[in-house]
């Protein structure tokens, strides 16, 4: 990403207009995205085929996208400082198949939005900046996802879009958890992926006026004839059931098959670094972590690897077969169960959840590179944990299953 250019190509005024309103469009950020939403869908309903239609139907549109635009508009002279966000959406973008030619479509619809909701105090000096500044970022983020479009197509079985793939096998792991297994219908090969990262399912649901799709971690460790996504049903609790994942398990059969995107993502094991792993999941975060066990045993034999799994109890403790031959097969690895709500006769190390005196137990020290995932709450609560574990930012990674927020 240059500097250079992107400072060259706005003018000092437009960059102050954008700048000096960004605090005024954020002000009124819940009333320009729902503005946004309605317009987009209505002028392009083609677009209910790539967004997220339970977040719309729950009336919490994400927001994600529009404050992005915000924070992008804040550093629009040195986009640089945002360059990690950019390079984590531009993954989940290409993951998508979002095309350049649809972002004068977002732009359009997003300034619509802007006008619409704060009528007369966005000036016709405010609404040119914003287009320009939109312009500015749109060209960055094409720019980023081309590179990736390039690369995933010159990689040996690699491709763009979507590729049709098998499922081989369905094989239940627990009450809720469901693996499937995919090859593809080309027989072709399979790209090398970094273990941790996600495929993009197109879900082409009979009876359903629009696709819907999804994203899963690879379950398994790359090298293999096959990808393998591991799926949990999210059932009715009070609100309708997840869509996609109750359409995987009770739909989608052996000899079924789904449209799927290359691997993607940044959240991925860094086998080049030997400090000492720790992998914690909760619940159906386990995927990636997963993959990541699986591979750190192959390519890095002595790194020491401790491996906690927290889950509400035995019945939706999956992948544990695995992970016990994993364990038994490597004397580096150490694992560590947790069961917030354990049923009479169930097994864990821990009862309750993740506690820093636990977590020091388990692991040697805090100068470990620790990975994470698992639900929002179990995110947020394992994040303040390591923070009083003193571990540095920058050996803790993690990944959301949803739009990313602040821990
Ligand atoms: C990078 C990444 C990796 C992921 N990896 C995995 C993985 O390995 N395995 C996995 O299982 N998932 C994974 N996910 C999550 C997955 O993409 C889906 O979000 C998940 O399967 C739910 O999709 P769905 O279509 O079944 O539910 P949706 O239809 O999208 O619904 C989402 C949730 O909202 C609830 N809901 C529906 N309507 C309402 C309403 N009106 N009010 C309140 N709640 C409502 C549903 O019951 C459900 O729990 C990942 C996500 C990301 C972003
Ligand atoms: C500069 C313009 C854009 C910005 C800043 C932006 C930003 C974002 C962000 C922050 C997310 C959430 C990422 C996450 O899940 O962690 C997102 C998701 C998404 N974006 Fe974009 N985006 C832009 C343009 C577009 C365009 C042009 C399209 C296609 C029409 C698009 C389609 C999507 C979709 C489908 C999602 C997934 C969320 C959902 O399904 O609801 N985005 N974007």
């Amino acid at each position: 990403m240059s500097h250079n250019e992107v400072k060259t190509s706005l003018d000092p005024k437009t960059i102050e207009t954008v700048k000096a309103t960004v605090p005024v469009l954020a002000e009124h950020g819940e009333a320009i995205t729902k503005r946004f939403y309605q317009l987009l869908f209505q002028n392009h309903p083609e677009l209910k085929n790539i967004f997220n239609q339970t977040n719309q139907k729950r009336g919490r549109q994400p927001r994600a996208l529009a404050n992005t635009v915000y924070a992008a508009a804040q550093h629009i002279d040195q986009l640089e400082v945002i360059e990690p966000v950019i390079i984590q959406v531009a993954h989940k973008h290409r993951s998508l198949n979002i095309k350049p030619e649809q972002y004068p479509i977002v732009g359009e619809n997003l300034l619509f939005a802007i006008k619409d909701t704060l009528g007369d105090q966005a000036t016709d000096d405010i609404m040119s900046a914003w287009e320009k500044a939109y312009k500015v970022i749109a060209e960055v983020f094409i720019k980023v996802e081309q590179e990736m479009y390039h690369e995933v197509s010159h990689q040996t079985g690699g491709w763009t879009g979507f590729r049709n793939f098998k499922v081989t096998r369905k094989v239940q792991e627990s009450d809720v958890i469901t693996s499937f297994y995919l090859k593809p219908e080309d027989h072709g090969l399979l790209p090398a992926f970094n273990p941790g990262q996600y495929i993009t399912v197109k879900a082409e649901i009979p009876g359903e006026p629009y696709t819907h799709l999804r994203q899963y971690s690879l379950s398994d460790a790359p090298g293999q004839d096959h990808f393998r996504i591991s799926v949990k049903r999210e059932d009715s609790v009070g609100h309708p059931e997840g869509v996609v994942s109750n359409f995987l398990h009770k739909q989608v059969e052996e000899g079924d098959v789904l449209p799927v995107s290359a691997p993607g993502g940044d959240f991925h094991l860094d086998t080049e670094n030997d400090k000492p792993l720790v992998l914690i999941s909760g619940g159906v975060g386990q995927t990636p972590i997963h993959s990541m066990l699986k591979t750190v045993v192959k390519k890095q034999p002595n790194r020491p690897v401790y491996y906690i799994h927290a889950a509400t109890n035995d019945d939706v403790h999956a992948l544990k077969q695995e992970v016990q031959h994993i364990a038994a097969e490597s004397s580096q690895v150490k694992t560590f169960t947790c069961y917030s709500q354990p049923n009479k006769g169930d097994q864990s190390d821990y009862v309750g959840y993740i506690t820093l005196d636990w977590l020091k137990e388990c692991i040697p020290s805090s100068d470990c590179e620790i990975y994470f995932c698992g639900p929002e709450g179990f995110m947020k609560h394992l994040k303040s944990v390591l923070y009083e574990l003193n571990v540095p930012s920058q050996q803790i990674h993690y990944e959301f299953f949803g739009p990313h927020v602040d821990l």
